[in-house]
């Protein structure tokens, strides 16, 4: 297939072009900079240069393709409500080039957060939420299946984790420790945290672009819910600091996360596609020690 793969330079997409190209697809890898296009040309696939906003070269990459896995998000929390908008603007627009072929658009999103159950595939986030506009967006996507588009959405848990993470909440948690001289979590450290490898969940990518069926919803979940005081004990272990409880506010804008209990699972999406993570779990993966180098 020649696949049209936006956020190909981010974290996740730098996984799934080689996913993608390994598997002997074709991939065109949207760029908005230099060094972006540096980055997908040196991962196997070819550039088409643009940004999210500029919407004729979103659709002349989706016409241009057998499918479309879009990773792109402008990760601005200040203007978290116009990132949103762009969002489903790009969706609308790669969706319709799309319509009436069956071709597959595959869009990220997150798991829902339901605390005290795991929330499945079939559990859709409760509307008034924080993050409720790119639950919108992911419906929007699903509904598409019904213009002819086969269409998917990736629930993605709250940490990508892997060698190379940055800028994830596990290495935000763990900057903060460092900062505060104490591996905190929040309340009494129950609250459980999803995670998936960054490989697997290319892998679950390359299987939704190939053939998810039309409307499926889908979670790249590997861990179903890690308590958030065995992450903090392993980082505290690591990092030589005591682990202990703190207050949200501590965290700044991850407080709110950290409090909140969100397991999911993705026992539907491995019977649907046969997926099955084979990547180290996150406290296994925080031990092998590459997030405290
Ligand atoms: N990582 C996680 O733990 C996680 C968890 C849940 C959901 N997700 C979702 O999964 C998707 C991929 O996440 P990620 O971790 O790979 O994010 P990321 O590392 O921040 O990458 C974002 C990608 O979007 C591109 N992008 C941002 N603004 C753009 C714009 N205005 N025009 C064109 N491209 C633009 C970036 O390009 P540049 O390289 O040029 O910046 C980059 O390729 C996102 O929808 C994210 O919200 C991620």
């Amino acid at each position: 297939m020649r696949v049209f793969v936006t956020g190909a330079s981010g974290w996740i997409g730098s996984a799934v072009v080689p996913e993608l190209v390994g598997a002997g697809h074709r991939v065109v890898g949207l760029a908005r900079s230099d060094s972006a296009a540096a980055g997908v040309a040196a991962a196997g696939a070819e550039v088409l240069r643009g940004d999210l906003d500029d919407l004729a070269t979103l659709r002349a990459g989706a016409n241009n393709s057998d499918g479309v896995i879009h990773l792109a998000f402008i990760h601005d929390f200040t203007q978290f409500e116009a990132s949103v908008q762009a969002d489903a603007r790009a969706i609308e627009t790669m969706g319709a080039a799309l319509e009436g072929s069956g071709r597959p658009l595959v869009i990220a999103a997150g798991t829902p957060a339901l605390p005290g159950r795991v929330a499945t595939e079939r559990d859709e986030q409760v509307l008034g939420s924080p993050v409720a506009g790119r639950f919108l967006n992911a419906r929007a996507t699903l509904d598409m299946a019904a213009r002819g588009v086969r269409s998917s959405v990736v629930g993605l848990p709250r940490t990508v984790h892997g060698d190379g993470d940055r800028h994830g909440f596990i290495a935000r948690l763990i900057a903060i420790a460092r900062e505060k001289g104490v591996s905190g979590y929040v309340g009494d450290g129950s609250s459980r945290w999803p995670a998936v490898h960054v490989l697997d969940a290319a892998h679950l990518f390359r299987l939704a672009v190939e053939q998810a069926p039309a409307g499926s919803r889908l979670h790249a979940v590997g861990d179903e819910g890690v308590p958030i005081l065995d992450i903090a004990a392993v980082i505290g272990r690591h990092l030589n600091l005591a682990t202990a409880s703190a207050q949200a506010e501590d965290f700044g804008f991850l407080g709110q996360i950290l409090a909140v209990d969100q397991p999911a699972s993705s026992v539907l999406t491995r019977e649907l596609l046969g997926w099955q993570p084979v990547q180290p779990g996150l406290i296994e993966d925080l031990d092998k020690g590459h997030y405290f180098g």
